[in-house]
């Protein structure tokens, strides 16, 4: 049976198959119970509630300001939509300033709003927290690439891993994550080349936005796909409405076109 058959409920193991199978992982993001059923239904392996939603729930210009009981309050109601996909949240901005807040923070994820995992943004750096929150049994996906809780520092929202020092940097970050216990990697807004050698080096599977198709899965904001997000769509988004008749259409679309390595293509890639 295919790993990603409609009835298989979704677990860290199920990803890992499906990498090793050359089966690409499907993923969006989501805030809401009925949007939540209706991926799930749709055959998204994994869901995440991003702090994203700062700005297409919130209508804010970036996601600084969203706090720990935000993300708990829409992960809470996402997680009652899932039968089958995945539940991600992520850790929003200083939510992991240190260990013992990780800790506290990755476990209230798990005990108050369901989730199956947590994502950080970071690179080496947050090694001793990736194994601590590992020794604690938290599933852990590292967000390496554009981070947007460090807009600020990185001087706007810009490609990652541009030059060969950014490049190598990058594939070290992968490295000590996946050594210290990740069980995911996300790279967001990464030249496609150097996406593709961080996902032949890892063994863990690894999921791109805007990092070309060579990635072991996709993954993309919802209201992106539907064409409703306010404010600016980023260059590796699709609208899957300009192609469908509804909502359950264009994401069973973006879920095949996923599949199949259709999407991105090099109009939603970078070199
Ligand atoms: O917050 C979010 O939705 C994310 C995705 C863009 C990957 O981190």
């Amino acid at each position: 049976m295919s790993s990603h058959s409609l009835q298989h409920k979704i677990t860290i193991n199920s990803l890992r198959e499906m990498k090793a199978q050359g089966e690409k992982i499907a993923c969006l993001t989501a805030y809401d119970v009925s949007f939540a059923q209706l991926l799930d239904q749709s055959g998204v392996d994994v869901v995440l509630v991003g702090d994203s939603l700062g700005m297409v729930i919130q209508g804010l210009d970036s996601t600084i300001p969203v706090t720990m009981d935000e993300m708990i309050y829409h992960g809470r109601v996402v997680s009652r939509g899932l039968k089958r996909a995945l539940l991600i949240l992520d850790m929003p901005f200083m939510s992991d300033a240190t260990t013992q807040m990780a800790v506290e923070n990755a476990g209230r994820f798990m005990k108050e709003a369901g989730a199956n995992m947590v994502k950080l943004e970071g690179g080496a750096d947050q090694r001793e927290l990736v194994e601590t929150l590992t020794r604690m049994g938290i599933p852990v996906c590292a967000h390496l690439g554009l981070q947007p809780q460090r807009v600020h520092k990185l001087g706007g929202y810009k490609v990652q891993g541009r030059d060969a020092s950014t490049a190598d940097k990058m594939l070290n970050d992968a490295r000590v994550l996946e050594q210290a216990g990740a069980d995911l990697l996300l790279l967001e807004c990464v030249p496609a080349e150097l996406a593709q050698r961080v996902t032949e080096q890892a063994s863990i599977p690894v999921i791109g936005i805007g990092a070309g198709h060579q990635t072991d899965g996709q993954i993309l904001v919802l209201y992106d796909i539907l064409g409703i997000s306010a404010g600016h769509i980023p260059k590796f988004s699709k609208n899957y409405m300009l192609q469908s008749d509804s909502i359950q259409q264009a994401v069973e679309c973006y879920v095949e076109e996923v599949r199949q390595a259709r999407f991105p293509d090099s109009q939603h890639s970078f070199k």
